[in-house]
């Protein structure tokens, strides 16, 4: 592809008015940096796929700044997904229904569904708010890649494929959405995130939870397919920081384990384990270290996030 110029502002204005003139746009949000580009667009929401590299049989989220566009979208609000965004809209999930046809097969890579998200960080709701169209965005990494947490990450792997970075803080979460798809009763789970199993459980008892093991006839998220969040460096999950004993490696967990590591990072709690897990893929990978030792967590809260993310980047 041609080098294109790539503007890093601060101004949510200027990247707003670049995305509505048909320009790819990285901004960031509470989960991960996305990359947005005007949703009713086909050849702007074409220049995503073909900066980050991505199949095109995988569908994009569809970003909206305020709930009233989601009527513009989606063909009906069923009942499962009024309770999640009355209970978790703004924030860190998202929910698939059906599309109306004003988002363009690129979009939802030829499902006749849609997902849509509202992110609750500030940044993202001023510029979303000035985009005045809804946004289609993937995370802002080259396919294939851990996504970006900071948007010097995301000038690393985009700059010169994209028209503009909208800078901003590092994401608070760390880790993608949950994304749920709401037309099926119960609904089901495709993505574990930071809306955990828990909550949503709490919201809707019977809620489902897609994996790869669902069988064929289960709705999955096309994207789960794909080889995803890998660093170059082999990533190797162990049970506990005791186990690890290579000090060549890097290494990231809640407990110091006894061997000092190359790089490490001991985190203080699932959150923050969360927050540091894909920026310490990547200074691993600016470091050179052949493996990364990732220590387990449970599965309760966001644990079953972080451990969805460590077994798709250690496969
Ligand atoms: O937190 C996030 O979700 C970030 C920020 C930027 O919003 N976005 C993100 O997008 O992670 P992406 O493209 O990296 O992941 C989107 C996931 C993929 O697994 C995709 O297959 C699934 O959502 N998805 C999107 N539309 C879908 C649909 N209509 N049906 C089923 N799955 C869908
Ligand atoms: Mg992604």
């Amino acid at each position: 592809m041609t080098v294109k110029e790539t503007l890093i502002t601060e101004s949510a204005e200027e990247a707003a008015r670049i995305l509505r003139e048909g320009g790819t746009v990285a901004f960031p949000t509470e989960t991960v940096y996305g990359l947005g580009a005007d949703a009713t667009n086909e050849s702007a929401v074409r220049r995503i796929f073909e900066a980050k590299g991505r199949p095109t049989d995988n569908p994009l989220i569809v970003h909206i700044g305020d709930l009233a566009m989601l009527e513009t979208i989606v063909e009906s609000i069923t009942h499962s997904a009024r309770l999640i965004i009355e209970n978790f809209f703004p924030g860190p999930i998202t929910v698939v229904l059906k599309k109306q046809s004003v988002i363009p097969n690129v979009v939802s890579a030829g499902l006749d569904t849609v997902g849509v998200r509202m992110p609750s960080n500030q940044t993202a709701r001023e510029f979303l708010k000035l985009c005045r169209v809804p946004v289609a965005a993937p995370s802002a990494n080259i396919s294939g890649k851990p996504s970006p947490t900071r948007w010097e990450v995301v000038k690393e792997d985009l700059e010169g494929r994209i028209d503009c970075i909208l800078k901003g803080e590092a994401t608070e979460i760390g880790l993608e959405s949950t994304v749920v798809d709401c037309t099926t009763e119960p609904p089901v789970i495709l993505r574990t995130g930071s809306v955990t199993v828990e909550e949503l459980r709490e919201v809707i008892p019977d809620i489902g939870i897609w994996t790869d093991s669902s069988d064929e006839s289960a709705p999955k998220s096309p994207g789960m397919k794909h080889r995803h969040y890998s660093p170059k460096a082999n990533v190797v999950l162990i049970g506990h920081a005791s186990e690890f004993d290579d000090p060549q490696a890097a290494y990231i967990g809640l407990n110091r384990p006894n061997t000092t590591a190359k790089l490490q990072s001991i985190c203080g709690s699932k959150e923050e384990y969360a927050r540091s897990l894909f920026d310490f893929f990547r200074e691993a990978d600016r470091a050179g270290i052949q493996r990364i030792y990732c220590e387990a967590v449970d599965d309760s809260g966001i644990g079953r996030a972080i451990m969805d993310r460590i077994r798709r980047a250690a496969e």
